[in-house]
């Protein structure tokens, strides 16, 4: 089955955070899953440039929008592979061939009856000279009388034109703005509220707050939303009479599932089209925030382009706290990806992030808990079994695998452990998957002690050798179940271990599937390393933390706020 993943396109306006992460690393645990499972999978992202907030922060700092979607761009990009992020295509929306894809994607909408002209009122600020963005519209919520924004209203979560809120001001220059008549392209978002009622019906793996947050809209009924707006920095409408208005930002950012897919087709020559039929399975992953645009926006545009799987999964992550309090950029309350990755192993963070995942309701990083997780069950539990046993080897049995025999229990549970953790990632609950892998890896320590090599080793050297022999296999599986989780520590567990991994898996690939031109084989499976094979050189798979290091990151934080 072809499997599509669409990770959550960051808003190339600011530096990355844990929160941020924490929603998109989901994705890469998928993509590597399913690429060792011997699936085609396609994992694409991209930076999304557009948008007023980038606008109007490259209008205060005197520069472009393009200047400043490039530096985040760029340093998104410097990020995610740090990270290991194993997008197959991570682009952008400000280039050339998102935007031509958009406008093309727009005429096939305009021609399928899903758009439609309207002339409305919009709001305009007579002081600025601009018709205004809905965010940059303020005013009192009509529904519920808070103070709000023109797009939505944080209180009571209603969806609002800005048109309707009471006491109106311009954000920018605080004066009460004017309505001007202009044209609008808008779409036609009730025409699908019987299909989009039957797909969200039928959905199943929808996060629930997926479920729940789809539900509500469906049952508010849709509204038809503008689907063009009167910006400087966007993809332009195609359309002749339409110069200088731009097509809304959230139809052209999520279109870049499509684009992007395009774009990985035309430079790598492959075919994108069986990840958007109806044989794909398709993931969505992102924050809670942007539920609505991938549950409602995006499949109303799929459905009106024609032809285009829908999204199938919906991994919508809860927000992630920092020591207890929301995130916030602006009092500058935030762990900040490209500083985190100047003193910490990436797998620490996908680690962490992973069994402290808000699946399903908010997770908190504290750097206490952090540090004592890495050190608790990567240092001490998964680096604690592999050293021992490697050492061992060293010491023992000259570096070499030893003959032996595998323990049959463990044999069994390793396969059980591929069949259960499999069906977890599929079902995107990856914390009950990465606990599963860490529950194996401390029964694995306690066999270590059980068996007792160190004693065995003097008076019934077989019986030290099956042990041995057993635990590197085990260490050779983890390398494989955990590498969606930490991919870096597993590749180093690889060299260790001295496998050549490709070898075995070519000799395995009867189990895989064939197809013209393809050769896929499935690695999610037990695997054995032959006796005699010799280790590469060993090294502790993690380093310990300082717990001390607690209190000056704790202390960091605290003198970043503003
Ligand atoms: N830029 C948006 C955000 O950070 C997410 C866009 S996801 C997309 O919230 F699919 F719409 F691109
Ligand atoms: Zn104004």
């Amino acid at each position: 089955m072809s499997i599509f993943i669409g990770g959550a396109w960051p808003y190339a306006n600011g530096s990355l955070h844990l929160g941020h992460l924490s929603s998109l690393l989901p994705g890469d645990i998928l993509a590597r899953y399913y690429r060792l499972k011997g699936e085609p999978v396609l994992y694409v992202s991209g930076s999304d440039c557009h948008g007023t907030p980038i606008a109007i922060r490259a209008e205060k700092e005197g520069v472009t929008p393009e200047a400043i979607a490039d530096a985040y761009h760029r340093e998104f990009e410097d990020c995610f592979t740090r990270l290991g992020f194993s997008y197959d295509r991570y682009t952008r929306t400000d280039s050339s061939h998102h935007r031509r894809h958009v406008q093309e994607l727009f005429l096939r909408l305009l021609e399928s009856g899903s758009l439609e002209l309207r002339e409305v009122e919009q709001t305009y600020c007579a002081a600025c000279e601009k018709f205004l963005p809905d965010r940059y519209v303020e005013g009192l919520c009509p529904k519920c009388g808070a103070h709000a924004r023109g797009d939505q209203c944080e209180a009571c979560q209603t969806v609002l034109d800005p048109i309707d809120l009471l006491e109106r001001r311009c954000k920018l220059c605080g004066s009460e703005p004017t309505s001007r008549q202009t044209e609008h392209y808008y779409l036609l978002l009730s025409r699908y509220q019987e299909e989009l009622e039957r797909y969200a019906q039928n959905a199943s793996g929808w996060r629930d707050n997926a479920v729940h947050l789809t539900r509500r809209y469906l049952d508010e009924g849709l509204q038809d939303r503008a689907a063009t707006r009167d910006l400087p920095w966007g993809v332009d409408v195609p359309l002749p009479g339409f110069e200088g208005k731009k097509i809304y930002v959230w139809i052209e950012a999520v279109s870049g599932y499509w684009t992007a897919s395009q774009l990985w087709a035309e430079e790598t020559g492959q075919d994108a089209a069986p990840f958007w039929s109806d044989d794909a399975l398709a993931y969505y992953i992102h924050g809670k925030d942007n539920i609505p645009f991938h549950t409602v926006i995006l499949p109303a545009l799929l459905l009106g382009a024609g032809g285009l799987h829908l999204p199938d999964r919906i991994v919508s992550g809860e927000y992630l706290t920092l020591e207890g309090q929301k995130i916030s950029t602006s009092r500058g309350w935030a762990v900040w990806v490209p500083d985190v990755l100047e003193r910490y192993d990436p797998d620490s963070l996908r680690y962490f992030l992973t069994a402290n995942s808000p699946e399903k309701h908010d997770g908190d990083f504290s750097w206490n808990e952090f540090i004592r997780s890495h050190n608790g069950e990567l240092v001490n539990a998964f680096g604690n079994f592999v050293h021992r046993s490697l050492v061992f080897l060293q010491k023992s049995f000259d570096a070499r695998v030893p003959e032996g025999t595998l323990d049959e229990t463990v044999r069994l549970e390793l396969e059980a452990l591929y069949e259960r953790t499999g069906e977890l990632i599929e079902q995107a609950e990856l914390k009950k998957a990465l606990d599963e892998g860490f529950r194996f890896v401390r029964s694995a320590n306690k066999y270590f002690d059980t068996r007792k090599p160190w004693v065995a080793v003097k008076k019934e050297p077989a019986h030290a050798a099956d042990t041995l022999y057993t635990c590197v296999q085990i260490a050779a599986n983890l390398a494989r179940l955990l590498s969606p989780f930490l991919p870096f520590a597993c590749t180093r567990l690889e060299g260790m271990l001295g496998t050549p991994f490709h070898l075995l898996d070519d000799q395995a690939a009867g189990a895989g599937i064939t197809e013209p031109g393809q050769v896929l084989s499935c690695r999610w499976l037990f695997t054995e390393v032959p006796a005699g094979t010799s280790l590469g050189t060993i090294q502790p798979l993690f380093a310990r933390i300082d717990i001390a290091q607690v209190d000056v990151e704790t202390e960091r934080l605290r003198n970043a706020l503003t």
